[in-house]
């Protein structure tokens, strides 16, 4: 049986492969994916132009950040652009053994929910913060869609530092979004769920869908200092699903704009019940006015019960507080808050121009993008063309507020984004091609095929008010042929095009860590000049910290030891312990005494049941230990960190419950015993 390296090897010709391209009809993309070789694409990335232009010579730096969601992963991973390298991978709602998130003492209450600890979920889709309607490389916003939760990046530290559980929400997709100044971030709920107003979800029954289900769109405050999130309120709105959200700008830059499904409200067989309607809904909110019914005393409360986890700058530890209520409005309460604008069946993605004025819906089962207006949603409401209401929210005529089609763009429009020079690209998951259109007239321009099924699609600052219309990045969903095989599963991969001329071009194909569903990418300078080197050891408030190695120690309190440690290259204060018993519980609380950049030190001891820790340089980081065999233990440094690395290493000496061993603990000669201590059990 031929190989797949060799069909590569004899694929046809250049000039046949060109000809294919030139040809460039959507099904053709699709044909291609039977696995039967590679199309065009090679040999257009082959050119030397297209390798040259995402040539990033050794040690030299991308002109781009960008930000993949890790899907089903949990994860967050940052690639330079144009190169396709990953920088690094920014653990998130999944545990992470590579640095210890998750399983480390100082991150585990990261990961708190209402549900207990949920060491996972489904990220999808990372949202830049913003001042004055473009990405200002402060934080990333993420949401986890399983369990309803958002959480906050500093880009400073590329690390996760604060999670908020959503209440009231089931599956929060369409999350989150931040208005054009960082006021909120805004977070709806897929799934709608019963909600009684006495106090969250309840147990109902399924047939009562109709009657007892809403969704709800929460408004997280964002504090403008320090990133702090607040759930402000929440809209309890119709029992629909609700998809995708974007925020406008300029104009429009007061609302937000979800996509809805199932406003037939079928509770069972989506896929069916839920594409009966020929419309459903692009629900527009003014959420400046939303605040002002909110300040104005129009809110109600019940009760709720959410986790809040935050990361503690001082002693780099998370802690959760309980919240047990929540605010709401009602949307019949609170007129010209709320607006229904009919859009073809079951729309998936939002996106609005980088002007303000579009409003681009993409329906996945539509043959044509409708495209709105915002000035014309604004005479339309002024002169009520209203086709009825739904829940007491205003629904507005189609033709009053529709600015016109994209005719024929392809087959499953998902994901538009924006150029900033009047062009739009909207991504074919079923025709597997993206598609440039122009914003002026709705006529398609230029289509490229992708490899294969994309899903989002990306352009730096394309949801801004300022893209920066040099790149485009198209993450596919299904790989395929693309890579050399690995087993039934192949990585997913994003392609990189170039969208700086009149035509597109494929660049590069690279690999992605699980599922990317969105990503956002910015200039490098506007996030490089601030990363944190090192933490400063004198600002570590952490209350084990050990800052010098004379600070190091080990003491025992009934069953419960705690080791004070330091690291530094290459060895570990203490690095001898003796006196632990089976069945003790001991926290190794290792303080990197390192004042540079780039040097961590991992700790791991054999049998834990739990990752290493890698300890950032001026920082504590704690494992906890609970031996159950006596014997000598091993522990080290698990991240190389000098010549004598492997030199980075210790005991610890774990006798039989009751043994009269005292603790003593010592590093080189000199040997420390606490006296008395080991006795107070
Ligand atoms: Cu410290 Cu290796």
């Amino acid at each position: 049986m031929e190989t797949l390296i060799n069909k590569l090897k004899t694929a046809a010709p250049k000039a046949a492969l060109l000809m294919a391209i030139a040809a460039g009809s959507a099904l053709q993309s699709c044909s291609k994916s039977d696995g039967s070789g590679n199309g065009g694409a090679t040999a257009d990335a082959l050119s030397s132009d297209a390798a040259s232009a995402v040539y990033v010579a050794p040690g030299k730096h991308d002109e781009l950040y960008s930000f993949l969601s890790g899907g089903f992963n949990g994860q967050v991973s940052v690639y330079g652009i144009p190169s396709g390298r990953l920088l690094k991978i920014i653990p998130v709602f999944s545990q992470h053994a590579e640095n210890g998130y998750g399983y480390n003492e100082e991150t585990k209450a990261m990961l708190n929910t209402s549900h207990g600890f949920v060491p996972w979920d489904d990220l999808h889709h990372p949202k830049l913060s913003r001042a004055n309607g473009t990405t200002d490389g402060r934080w990333l916003f993420v949401n986890g869609n399983n369990t309803p939760r958002v959480a906050r990046i500093d880009l400073k530290t590329f690390e996760t530092v604060e999670i908020m559980e959503i209440p009231n929400s089931a599956g929060n997709h369409c999350s989150p979004y931040p208005t054009n100044n960082n006021e909120y971030v805004i977070a709806g709920t897929r799934f709608s769920v019963p909600l009684d107003m006495k106090g969250g979800t309840s147990d109902v029954s399924l047939e009562n869908y109709e009657k007892e289900f809403r969704g709800s769109i929460s408004f997280i405050k964002i504090d403008p200092k320090e990133g702090d999130m607040e759930l402000d309120f929440q809209i309890l709105v119709p029992g629909f699903d609700y998809d995708l959200a974007n925020g406008g700008k300029g104009p429009s830059e007061d609302w937000v704009f979800f996509t809805t499904y199932n406003s037939e409200k079928a509770g069972t067989l989506k896929e069916i019940g839920a594409s009966q309607n020929d419309k459903d809904y692009l629900a527009a909110i003014n959420w400046k006015l939303a605040a002002k019914y909110a300040k104005e005393g129009k809110l109600h409360e019940m009760p709720a019960n959410y986790y809040h986890n935050k990361m503690d700058k001082g002693t780099h530890t998370a802690k959760s507080t309980v919240k047990k209520n929540v605010r709401y409005l009602l949307p019949e309460e609170c007129p010209g808050m709320m607006y229904l604008l009919p859009a073809p069946k079951s729309p998936h993605g939002i996106d609005v121009d980088p002007s303000g004025e579009f409003m681009v819906v993409s329906g996945k089962l539509a043959s044509a993008i409708p495209v709105f207006s915002f000035a014309k949603m604004q005479d339309a409401i002024k002169n009520k063309a209203f086709d009825g209401e739904k829940n007491g929210i205003p629904v507005l005529k189609y033709e009053s507020v529709l600015k016109g089609e994209v005719k024929e763009p392809g087959l499953g429009p998902l994901h538009t984004e924006f150029d900033g020079k009047g062009n739009a690209y909207t991504s074919m998951f079923v025709s597997s091609e993206v598609v440039k259109w122009k914003l002026n007239d709705l006529k398609v321009v230029d289509r490229i095929p992708v490899y294969y099924s994309v899903g989002h699609l990306m352009i730096p600052g394309g949801d801004t008010k300022e893209p920066y219309g040099k790149y485009l990045v198209a993450m596919n969903k299904i790989t395929k042929d693309r890579y050399l095989p690995t087993g039934p599963e192949l990585a997913h991969a994003a392609q990189l095009i170039d969208i700086s001329g009149e035509k597109m071009k494929l660049l590069l194909d690279f690999p992605t860590v699980a599922e990317p569903h969105y990503a956002q990418a910015i200039v490098a300078n506007k996030v490089a000049p601030n990363s944190v080197k090192f933490h400063k050891l004198d600002e570590n408030k952490h209350p084990q910290a050990a800052r010098k190695e004379s600070e190091a120690n080990v003491t025992r309190k009934g069953n419960v030891v705690h080791a004070k440690m330091t690291s530094i290259r290459s060895h570990f204060t203490p690095d001898n312990i003796e006196g632990v018993q089976v069945g003790d519980t001991v926290y190794f609380h290792v303080t990197n005494l390192e004042q540079d950049w780039d040097v961590p030190h991992g700790f791991a001891v054999m049998g834990a049941n739990t990752s290493e820790t890698l300890i950032m340089p001026g920082a504590t980081q704690t494992l906890k230990w609970v031996p159950k065999k006596a014997g000598v233990y091993p522990m080290y440094c698990t991240d190389f960190c000098s010549a004598l690395h492997q030199e980075m290493q210790g005991y610890i000496r774990v006798s039989p419950k009751g043994s009269n061993v005292p603790i003593k603990f010592s590093t080189g000669k000199k040997k420390q015993n606490i006296p008395g201590v080991a006795s107070t059990k």
